[in-house]
């Protein structure tokens, strides 16, 4: 062999001896939310700079702040076990920090941790087995490349809010949220074409006899939805916001809302709606907000077996008399 192949070799099997650690010239910033703790008047902040390590554990665990920032950092990929561990950490995030890989068991004895945030980063795929179980409240993966969320991901968790705006989901699968609690899930500017039957079947687990199944937040904006199914809400009695704006739709099946009894907010706002009769037919909304859409009447008697307190229609082409109504 020349040298020159030798040394290309040895450049290729050392850097990538060198690029091994999870945590490399990773600065991480430590503070405390507790409200209990001033420095100077101000929470304390601490910065630890890790030269190489695979782990947080031994950072961190041996200091009392429990909120861990890690921004703007190189972190290629999180492995297993990188942020095990962590006895006293409540909230961690690792921002706008290159993620392309989280793998399953990154996130193990975690015994405190309430959320995480995640947003930023160039994360492809949600594996089974990243999250699955773990007893957090909130995780928040904004901004990502997230094509693959794959079946038990979202799992037996105590999980209430979910966070994905900005990624590239194209497909709705219930089976994400089994057995966690999720009542708010952002979604919004993904690929998303259709709101599929039973979405929200995740949630009979924790709907126990005679006890409504409300979803506070769930916005689906900003997706290319065509096909909103029939069953898409089945089991669901109310929703507090639920947007649907900026999609593709032109109809709505009639009995779309038959198992819905109340919404605070239904956002349906542009869209291509050509008419809305019987959607609205015996329910409670608060505001209705069907701005921008292609509705040449709204059916007035919907007022005599629904209630609706505020419907706002500018910005479509009312043709019929009912407009009268509204100017
Ligand atoms: C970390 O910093 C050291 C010293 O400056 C440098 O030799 C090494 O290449 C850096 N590693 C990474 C992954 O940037
Ligand atoms: C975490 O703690 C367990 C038990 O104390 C230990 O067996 C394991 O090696 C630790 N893992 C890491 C990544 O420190
Ligand atoms: C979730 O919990 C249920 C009941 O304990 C169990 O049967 C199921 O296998 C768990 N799912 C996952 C993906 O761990
Ligand atoms: C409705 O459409 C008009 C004209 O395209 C646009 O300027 C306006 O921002 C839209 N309204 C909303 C609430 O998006």
């Amino acid at each position: 062999m020349n040298t020159k192949l030798v040394s290309f070799v040895l450049t290729i099997l050392l850097s990538d001896f060198v690029n091994s650690a999870t945590f490399e010239n990773v600065t991480v910033l430590l503070t405390t939310q507790l409200g209990k703790l001033f420095l100077y008047g101000k929470p304390p902040i601490a910065a630890i700079f890790i030269p190489s390590s695979e782990t947080l554990t031994d950072y961190i665990n041996h200091q009392p702040l429990e909120v861990v920032t890690i921004r703007n950092q190189k972190i290629p990929k999180l492995v297993e076990n990188s942020l095990s561990n962590l006895s006293n950490i409540v909230h961690l995030s690792i921002i706008s920090s290159g993620v392309t890989e989280l793998e399953p068991g990154t996130f193990k004895n975690v015994p405190k941790l309430d959320g995480l945030n995640l947003e930023g980063n160039l994360i492809k795929e949600i594996k089974n087995g990243v999250f699955t179980g773990l007893q957090v409240k909130f995780i928040y993966l904004n901004n990502n490349k997230i094509s693959i969320i794959e079946n038990h991901a979202f799992n037996n968790m105590t999980l209430t809010l979910i966070s994905l705006n900005n990624n590239r989901i194209s497909a709705w699968n219930t089976n994400w949220f089994l057995g966690s609690p999720v009542g708010s899930i952002y979604i919004a500017k993904n690929l998303l074409e259709e709101v599929p039957p039973h979405a929200f079947d995740f949630g009979l687990k924790f709907k126990r006899l005679n006890v409504p199944l409300t979803v506070w937040n769930v916005v689906l904006a900003q997706n290319r939805i065509k096909k909103v199914h029939k069953d898409a809400f089945k089991h669901v009695n109310g929703f507090g916001y639920l947007s649907l704006a900026d999609n593709h739709l032109q109809e709505l099946p009639p009995e779309v809302f038959h198992s819905v009894k109340n919404i605070n907010t239904l956002d349906l706002t542009n869209n291509n709606l050509g008419h809305v009769s019987g959607v609205f037919d015996d329910i409670n909304i608060n505001q209705l907000i069907l701005l921008n859409n292609s509705l040449s009447c709204f059916p007035m008697e919907v007022f005599d077996i629904s209630t609706i307190s505020y419907v706002f229609v500018d910005g479509n082409p009312f043709t019929c008399v009912c407009v009268q109504f509204f100017d």
